[in-house]
């Protein structure tokens, strides 16, 4: 039996519940996450859960309590370390989109639960945003992003003296994206994948980071244009892959909305125009530079490839914005 499950059988042991085997969830070597009991397990090293703690126990403190699962307790075993956390829903937005069926009822419910999604993410942000705003934490969140996109480019071996150029422009030309930047808690990796659905279509989001992906290290406060696109492009993509097998079935509304959030968040000026298209940039080099089975398998490789077309349009977009 491998280690996780071994450790998740002895806390349910301890607690003395007779409950059905534990069921994995996800997980590699690293780290995996199971049900078991009505509750969810994270286990991983002590050095990545014990960041994950310290993540969701600010943003508890913070008044985060409905938007993401409450943390129950966590132990300890050697050097395994395990988060308990509250269940808060059987499916993801991710597994709903995949077995939708092009029914016009469950597509208002999809419509509905999308709204609700949306709203979450402006609560997110009015709860936790940072009333200091200061330069430096803003430059800090900034250079995230550039580190990510630097970084992304490199592994998808699209780095050359072009994406260099562009690089230095906007290392140089922050303020162009910083002007009306507000900072707030973020979620950093939001994708339909990691949204769940609970109760009355309520929606939760689980796995926040403490990075954006690929980087070790990231800024304390981010900007929510990140987790909109973020979300936008992960919805963009689900639809792509169902219409491969279903033509019919369009996400457009969906997409609208997320849209229209986007917008909103302009008007509201918490972050301007040329901020969103290097968010996007950001999000397509992440898809460019994964490496996971999912992302490169053989059946996929159209997917991997409109990634690149994506990314390539946004590096040329921002090409243009700095053409000053
Ligand atoms: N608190 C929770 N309540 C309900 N389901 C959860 C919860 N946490 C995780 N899950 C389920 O477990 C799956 C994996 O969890 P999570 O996203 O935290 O792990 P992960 O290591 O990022 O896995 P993946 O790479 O598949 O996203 C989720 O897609 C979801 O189905
Ligand atoms: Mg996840």
């Amino acid at each position: 039996m491998n280690a996780h499950l071994e450790i998740v059988n002895k806390i349910l042991s301890a607690d003395k519940t007779d409950s059905i085997p534990p069921q994995k969830m996800a997980g590699s070597s690293d780290s995996s996450v199971y049900l078991a009991n009505g509750k969810i397990y994270r286990l991983g090293n002590v050095v990545a859960i014990t960041a994950d703690q310290k993540l969701y126990a600010e943003f508890s403190q913070a008044g985060c309590l409905d938007i993401f699962p409450n943390i129950l307790r966590t132990i300890r075993y050697d050097s395994t370390m395990v988060i308990e956390m509250e269940y808060v829903g059987k499916k993801t937005i991710e597994e709903m989109l995949l077995s939708f069926d092009g029914q016009e009822k469950e597509f208002e419910r999809l419509n509905l639960i999308n709204l609700k999604i949306l709203a979450l993410i402006n609560k997110f942000f009015l709860i936790t945003v940072d009333s200091k705003n200061s330069q430096s934490d803003k430059v800090e969140a900034y250079q995230e992003l550039l580190v990510a996109l630097r970084l992304n480019l490199e592994k998808a071996a699209m780095f050359d003296d072009v994406a260099l150029e562009l690089l230095d422009r906007l290392e140089k030309n922050s303020d162009v994206f910083m002007a009306d930047m507000k900072l707030s808690k973020i979620h950093k990796d939001l994708s339909v994948g990691n949204i769940v659905i609970g109760p009355d279509d309520e929606p939760r989001l689980i796995d926040p980071r403490t990075a954006i992906p690929n980087l070790q290290v990231g800024s304390v406060w981010g900007n929510p244009a990140f987790d909109l696109v973020g979300y936008q492009i992960s919805l963009l993509r689900k639809e792509a892959e169902l219409k491969k097998k279903n033509p019919a079935i369009s996400f457009k509304r969906l997409i609208k909305n997320t849209d229209l959030a986007i917008q909103q968040g302009i008007s509201a000026k918490r972050f301007n125009q040329s901020i969103v298209e290097l968010c996007q940039a950001v999000w397509y080099s992440i898809y460019c530079a994964c490496s996971c089975d999912y992302c490169l398998s053989k059946e996929r490789v159209w997917l991997y490839q409109d990634m690149k077309k994506g990314l390539a349009m946004k590096l040329e977009t921002l090409s243009e914005l700095l053409r000053l």
